[in-house]
């Protein structure tokens, strides 16, 4: 620890803001018994490679019965394992080794809908009259059809599903076997909060909750009120009674563990995200936006990206102004992909040859320099890039499947439709990970679930382990940086050099102690301009081997500076 940070200094000093998160998608990271999906015992035939990486607490993607719609996003039984991932004596001893390791366990929770396979949703479509009838959200079709809501996985964009067995429609936000619970149903919540409980009480550290702004709906189900036209994810995340419940299941279950949360901000706005993790409040701890991500698109085409890439403006305004939202209380966090996104080195910095491995670090030190809890997507600490697959077969994802049904349905252009794929479909990033040069990359002996990024060959952890200048290790120091540091944890965030289009330049300081963060987003030299003076400054790490100096940096350079003390 520096010996300039006063810890007395900082007020609410708490193990979910210093840690560093590493998101794991079960299904591509370890495949142990050749059946080309990943699986528990994978992870844990990995387990001293992710303690290597000197990360926190990781964050599982659901490993919980499915029938695997939306890969593990429809859950069939929450307190069972998915069979494909393994059994609860695995998650046991999963959850075990990782504790052993010091590292904690966050898990996904996912009760806006669960699986048409649920025993719940059997039972609740049998019959009008079934005691789980109120379960789920259903509309009498001798009422007519109901209002228009939206649908993210649907082909025909409609979220009511008509049901001829008990002639009514029932609401599914995603897919058709992803219905929608009924949260007004004072039974269904308790039966969510025993179930969390149920993790809790196993040891699990934690809950990444999906789509949880969505969780209450006005029942009534009104035409959508015109100020939402086109923009129903911020009308689903405003539901009536959402921040009563998640004061309910503060009191009932979150206040009873020391656990951390984190909502997937579906909807949320900056405005809004304190409503969610206010402390005060006694809701959830942590929230991940969506303004960051929803950079770079045309305007009005769902997931095609701008040609002409970003602009770092935007990127710049929209990290500083959700900084500013934490600077007082609740806090924040920071990331550039998931399992639902493209790989960040393609989208964010260039996957190029030339410029992979620098940009994969200069964009590794963003995410791990700024105020905020860092979530991190595994496979990025190699910077693995999207595999940009040529045709519909490759892909196993219901979103992209459907996009391409519903533009050929339109007519459209499904050329231009597999080109954007290319850059924006979750796929991408969801390709096994990439652990040597063996066949598939040595994610599994059998036939991948979904094809390894060819570049495995050159791109895995064997040929980056003991290289001092991989990216994996960069990814080791900052971590390590991270932790000695507390001025790149709780230090105070401020933009410099703000008109720079090419350069996002910050500092961070803690009592005295101030660190610069120097960052090329462009593949040429580009300069800076900083009241700093630098000269004296210590250089703590740099992606290039001859340390910078000058006012120029290299393209996609990174350098994180120490100044003298004043
Ligand atoms: C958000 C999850 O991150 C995504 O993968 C999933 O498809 C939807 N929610 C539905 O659960």
């Amino acid at each position: 620890m520096s010996e300039k940070n006063n810890t007395q200094n900082i007020p609410d000093r708490t193990w979910w803001k210093e840690a560093v998160v590493y998101q794991i998608y079960p299904r591509s990271f370890k495949d142990s018994n050749g059946d080309g999906v990943g699986d528990l015992q994978g992870i844990i035939s990995k387990l001293d490679y992710i303690k290597s990486l000197g990360i926190d607490v990781v964050w599982l993607n659901p490993v919980f019965a499915s029938p695997n719609d939306d890969n593990g996003y429809d859950i069939s039984d929450y307190r069972d394992i998915m069979k494909e991932f393994g059994t609860m004596e695995d998650f046991d001893n999963l959850l075990k080794g990782m504790h052993e390791r010091g590292i904690r366990l966050v898990m996904d929770l996912v009760v806006n809908h669960c699986s048409s396979e649920h025993p719940w949703f059997v039972q609740a479509r049998s019959s009008r009259d079934n005691p789980y009838r109120d379960y789920f959200h259903w509309w009498p079709a001798e009422k007519g059809k109901p209002a228009q809501r939206y649908s993210f996985f649907d082909v025909n964009n409609d979220a009511w599903k008509y049901d001829s067995l008990t002639d009514s429609y029932y609401l599914h936000y995603f897919s058709v076997k992803q219905p929608d619970l009924n949260w007004e149903n004072p039974k269904v919540r308790t039966e969510i909060y025993d179930m969390m409980k149920f993790w809790f009480d196993k040891g699990v550290d934690g809950f990444r909750m999906d789509v949880i702004p969505f969780i209450s709906k006005d029942i009534a189900f009104p035409e959508l009120p015109a100020e939402y036209n086109g923009d129903m994810i911020h009308y689903y995340a405003n539901g009536p009674h959402l921040h009563e419940y998640l004061q309910e299941m503060n009191r009932e279950v979150l206040s009873k563990y020391d656990i951390m949360t984190v909502a997937e901000g579906a909807g949320v706005t900056y405005k809004e995200v304190l409503d969610f993790v206010d402390p005060d409040r006694r809701e959830l701890d942590m929230a991940y936006h969506f303004d960051g991500m929803n950079i770079g698109y045309l305007p009005g085409r769902f997931k095609a990206m701008n040609p002409e890439g970003y602009d770092l403006l935007e990127f710049k305004r929209v990290y500083s102004l959700w900084d500013s939202v934490f600077s007082e209380k609740g806090w924040g966090t920071v990331y550039l992909g998931n399992h639902d996104q493209p790989r960040m080195v393609t989208r964010w910095g260039n996957d190029s040859p030339e410029f992979r491995e620098l940009s994969s670090k200069m964009l590794t030190t963003f995410i791990l320099t700024m105020r905020g809890t860092p979530y991190y997507y595994f496979g990025d600490e190699l910077g693995m890039s999207n595999v940009k697959f040529d045709k519909i077969e490759d892909y196993r994802d219901i979103e992209s499947i459907n996009m391409y049904r519903q533009v050929k349905e339109r007519g459209g252009d499904l050329e231009k439709f597999l080109d954007d794929q290319k850059i924006s479909a979750r796929d991408n990033g969801r390709t096994p990970f990439q652990w040597d040069e063996s066949p598939n990359g040595g994610f599994t002996t059998g036939t991948p679930w979904l094809n390894v990024n060819p570049n495995y060959t050159s791109v895995n952890v064997a040929a980056q382990d003991d290289d001092p200048n991989s990216v994996l290790n960069y990814f080791r120091k900052l971590i390590s940086l991270r932790k000695n540091d507390l001025a790149l944890v709780y230090g105070k965030y401020e933009l410099l050099d703000k008109s720079n289009p090419d350069v996002y330049a910050y500092s961070r300081t803690l009592d005295g102690e101030k660190l610069i963060i120097l960052l090329n987003f462009k593949s040429k030299m580009s300069s800076f301009k900083i009241n700093d003076d630098l000269i004296g400054a210590i250089i703590l790490l740099n992606n290039y081997p001859v340390p910078h100096s000058g006012s120029l940096l290299r393209p996609y350079e990174a350098v994180v500076y120490k100044l003298e003390a004043e």
